[in-house]
């Protein structure tokens, strides 16, 4: 039966459905579709929620009608139906690519289970040349997953998938550097922070699952070097401009400091979303 709102996510079984996907199919460095659906749904996990509303104003006026959409990289439902509340009426053909088969096979299931339409692409967008072209393209923390030397490569590639006039969204990090010497703390502190929320939420059993630990420890250390790898404020805006990307707009919010500090004087890390087009 279809839900009276298509586009209300069924976390819990995202969750257990994911885990399942998972382990018959991803094999991303942290094994980061094993759990992501877990720690979304226990909370630990919580910036797409927490910024929703504001994506949805930015994004919102650039989306036309039958506009092609572009989602580059989604773990799991949750930025299709953001796009989907804020733009079905106007009937975007909505595409979302990752280079792992765990989510776009969560998502195919979740799709046919509301009848929405939407297309998957397993594919990598290092390599993505002449693909497209889009009218929009949303990425939330895709270019986080990309180390340093490829992000120009990136932003090419994806410069090169967007139709002329139309418009990237780009959400992701950035923050002051880490000293390598101070990955042991992070990945330690942010070990715990994941623990706690875990243990305090409906999915506290997911514990006792026998590689919990091992997944646990794979998935911090994935954490902690994004997190070495985030670039500097200026960094991104940068590699946007080389890639012959216009920035229209740009948002910036610092983050509150949830579980690590490099010192009580550092800077916090800030997400920005930034709106850019071609010619
Ligand atoms: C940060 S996650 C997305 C999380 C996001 N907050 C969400 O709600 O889905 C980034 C996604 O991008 C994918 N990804 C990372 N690098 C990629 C690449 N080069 N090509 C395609 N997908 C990529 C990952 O597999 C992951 O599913």
């Amino acid at each position: 039966m279809t839900p009276a709102d298509p586009w209300n996510e069924d976390l819990l079984w995202q969750a257990h459905r994911g885990m399942e996907l998972g382990r018959a199919h991803c094999t991303c460095e942290g094994r980061y579709h094993w759990s992501y659906g877990i720690l979304r749904a226990a909370g630990v996990t919580s910036s797409l929620r927490m910024e929703e509303a504001m994506l949805a104003s930015l994004m919102s006026p650039l989306i036309g009608d039958h506009a092609r959409v572009m989602i580059g990289g989604s773990a799991d439902p949750g930025l299709l139906c953001v796009v989907g509340r804020f733009s079905a009426a106007r009937r975007p053909q909505i595409t979302i690519v990752d280079r792992c088969r765990a989510p776009l096979a969560l998502i195919e299931e979740f799709t046919a289970s509301r009848t929405l339409d939407c297309r998957t692409l397993q594919a990598d967008l290092l390599a993505f040349e002449g693909r497209g072209p889009w009218d929009n393209i949303l990425l939330h923390y895709t270019a986080d997953f990309v180390v340093a030397g490829s992000r120009l490569r990136f932003f090419n590639s994806l410069a090169a998938s967007l139709a002329p006039g139309g418009t990237l969204v780009c959400v992701s990090m950035s923050g002051p550097k880490v000293p390598p010497e101070r990955k042991r703390d992070l990945k330690s502190a942010l070990r715990d922070y994941t623990l706690n929320g875990l243990r305090q939420s409906p999915l506290a059993a997911q514990e006792q699952d026998p590689e919990f630990a091992r997944m646990l420890d794979d998935y911090t250390e994935a954490c902690a070097l994004r997190r070495l790898n985030y670039p500097a404020t200026n960094e991104l805006r940068d590699l946007l401009g080389q890639a012959a990307f216009r920035i229209m707009t740009e948002h910036v919010t610092p983050r509150r400091r949830r579980f690590f500090e490099i010192d009580p004087t550092t800077e916090p890390d800030t997400s920005s979303i930034i709106i850019a087009t071609r010619d």
